[in-house]
């Protein structure tokens, strides 16, 4: 799974990024939140934000899928910029989002909220109504749930709706804002297990923000944020005492 191995990256041909950030500069107002961020994401790649609350990790992710506008920099997807387009378009185009705290529809099924997935496939929903069968291999309590309206489910079990309706569109990227955050410990591990599956089945790559050090070390690659800046970054296999303490809620 670690593309940054040297050792399998000299067999292979070159791997161009599937996400590549540069020199971002984001301003809510006045308020200079990130600066200079330059973050790349591998195809099949995963890597993890960290960072303390308030240094900017959700603004980045917002930024990428297109709910903010920079001041300055470049977001290239697949090799094209994306900086200019809709955030109905980055999600056509492949970009999934699975936003800090949710955001399921309370008073609407489950079933429809997966649905509104679909509006990420390239052509839209198309009048389409089905649930590919590996949305509930992923997450079988959804398919006991149906029925039920979003609001009525657990946070996990909201976390898992919120992820596998991202996975309705088919996304070539996911991006995942704490996945984990408010969620108790057994639930925490279902869904670290069906990122590291959703992974290894579809060869997707994921930006994701976690607090979680066990879920962090899973990720190929850490960059660490402080005050809207990256001030650090590398492989998980050597996340340093000093950086776990530096940059995790732990
Ligand atoms: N809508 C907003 N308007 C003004 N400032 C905001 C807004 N959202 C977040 N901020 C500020 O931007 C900074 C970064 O926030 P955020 O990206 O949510 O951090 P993180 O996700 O790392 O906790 C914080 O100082 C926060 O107070
Ligand atoms: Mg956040």
């Amino acid at each position: 799974m670690n593309i940054n191995n040297q050792l399998i990256s000299t067999e292979t041909a070159p791997t161009h990024p599937m996400l590549q950030v540069s020199n971002l500069n984001v301003y809510y107002g006045e308020s200079h939140i990130l600066r200079n961020v330059d973050l790349n994401v591998l195809p099949g790649q995963m890597v993890c934000l960290i960072g303390r609350n308030g240094v900017g990790k959700t603004t980045l992710l917002k930024t990428i899928m297109g709910l903010l506008k920079p001041r300055t920099g470049t977001i290239n997807f697949a090799g094209q910029p994306i900086i200019n387009k809709s955030i109905d378009r980055r999600a056509r185009l492949g970009i999934g989002y699975v936003p800090q705290g949710r955001e399921i529809i309370p008073r609407v099924t489950v079933k429809d909220n997966l649905l509104l997935g679909l509006e990420a496939r390239p052509h839209g929903r198309n009048g389409k109504e089905e649930i590919a069968e590996d949305i509930f291999t992923l997450f079988p309590v959804l398919k006991t749930m149906l029925y039920r309206m979003g609001g009525d489910l657990s946070g996990g079990q909201q976390q898992q709706l919120a992820i596998a309706r991202a996975l309705m569109g088919k996304p070539q990227l996911l991006l995942l804002d704490e996945p984990t955050e408010g969620i108790q410990p057994s639930i925490i591990l279902e869904i670290e297990a069906a990122i590291r599956r959703i992974i290894e089945s579809t060869r997707i790559s994921v930006l994701l923000v976690e607090q979680n050090l066990n879920f962090v070390r899973q990720a190929d690659k850490y960059y660490a944020m402080q005050k809207g800046g990256i001030v650090a970054s590398g492989s998980t296999r050597e996340l340093s005492q000093e950086v776990i303490q530096k940059f995790l809620a732990v």
